[in-house]
């Protein structure tokens, strides 16, 4: 499946795949993929956000495997992956106090912190940026990981660049089979959709991608946050943004998507009209619906994505839900747009780039 979108590469590698039980971490596999790490190869591994495609980040060779196993652009950077909040001090220039504040409360857990570089971190981690992205994951196989690996630990998302990101071992298995030296089969990824990532190097910390932790969480620690406005301001396409991978095509499925937005049996109508004339044409139609609405819909292929009351359950499902829609082979996900605030930020943000800014307003 989707060999179509697969980039060329010139020869497929063995994968091993390790079923890890992430409840149970079998050491003696784990240390064998720490191995591999070390050693300058590429492991596939669950955090709680999704699955991370892991090389030693302070081993030029290594990382250059990831962006050839992705067909990922090299001025994208990466996120480098600690795990301990100790191993951030060789790889940045300075610690703002403030800023120990933020990894005391939130690491481990899905917020990456953008600092100053040291000179340690190679160019290609960071895509020429004089900055570095750093991340401690909560997930006991990630840490357990990286700690048995003894480096740092350069991690993308384990998808083929521009797919939705992976959230269960066989999304990564159906992207990266033979391309990539391990695949730790871990279970699924709790939260869902990627980690927040939070710049500190300005005067007022910036949002540069919302993401696990919320905007309202970072702001009762810092008082004070804001958010590239490239990113919220749908309409000023001129603005660019000021983390590289924000301005690519993304999380795309193969359909199309339409996200519609507004109040809630408006967009359900909008959402019944649109999915007749579609239908009128011979298209296979795919409703991205909630638990709260599923019901309303019938004659297309209807999936409910998580319940509005419960945030946290849409970004568990969003990335799977999306390639479940290519499985069926849908021709269009019309996708109900979710309340901007909270996890909902996080949601919309990756909805509309897999619509490629395509959204109705009713
Ligand atoms: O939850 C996550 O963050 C996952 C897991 C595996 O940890 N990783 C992840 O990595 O989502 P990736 O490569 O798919 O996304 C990293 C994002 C990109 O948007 C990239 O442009 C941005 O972080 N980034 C990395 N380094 C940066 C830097 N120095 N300045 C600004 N943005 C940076
Ligand atoms: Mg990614």
């Amino acid at each position: 499946m989707n060999s179509d979108k697969k980039t060329e590469v010139n020869t497929l590698i063995h994968t091993q795949i390790l079923e890890i039980n992430p409840n149970d971490i079998d050491m003696d596999k784990l240390a064998m993929a720490g191995n591999i790490l070390r050693d300058g190869g590429t492991v596939a591994f669950p955090t709680e956000t999704v699955y991370g495609l892991g090389a030693n980040a302070l081993d030029e060779a290594a990382v250059k495997k990831i962006f050839e196993a992705k067909g990922r652009p090299s001025d994208n950077p990466l996120i480098v992956h600690i795990a301990n909040i100790e191993d951030v001090k060789p790889l940045v220039m300075d610690i703002p106090d403030h800023v120990h504040v933020l990894m005391e409360k939130f690491w481990p857990g899905p917020l990456t912190l953008v600092f100053p570089k040291s000179n340690i971190v190679p160019s290609m981690i960071t895509g020429g940026l004089d900055t570095v992205a750093i991340r401690m994951p909560a997930h006991p196989i990630a840490r357990n990981l990286i700690a048995m690996a003894g480096v740092p630990v350069a991690a993308p998302s384990a998808n083929l660049s521009g797919k939705p990101s992976p959230t269960l071992a066989s999304h990564v298995v159906e992207d990266l089979l033979g391309r990539v030296d391990a695949i730790i089969s871990g279970g699924n990824c709790e939260v869902g959709v990627e980690s927040t990532v939070l710049d500190i190097t300005g005067e007022v910390p910036m949002i540069l991608r919302p993401g696990g932790v919320t905007k309202e969480a970072l702001a009762s620690v810092l008082g004070e946050v804001v958010v590239d406005r490239a990113i919220t301001a749908g309409d000023e396409k001129h603005l660019i943004p000021k983390s590289p991978g924000m301005k690519y095509t993304h999380y795309a499925p193969k359909a199309n998507v339409v996200v519609v937005e507004g109040e809630l049996q408006a967009v359900v109508n909008k959402i019944q009209q649109i999915q007749q004339e579609k239908q009128k044409t011979g298209m296979k139609v795919g409703i991205m619906a909630t638990d709260e609405t599923k019901d309303k819909y019938d004659n297309a292929q209807i999936l409910s994505v998580g319940s509005r009351e419960r945030l946290e359950t849409i970004t568990n499902n969003l990335f799977r839900v999306l390639r479940e829609f290519d499985e069926i082979g849908v021709d269009i996900i019309l996708a109900e747009a979710i309340e901007r605030k909270g996890l909902g930020d996080a949601v919309m943000n990756r909805l509309l780039k897999a619509a490629g800014n395509s959204v109705e307003r009713v």
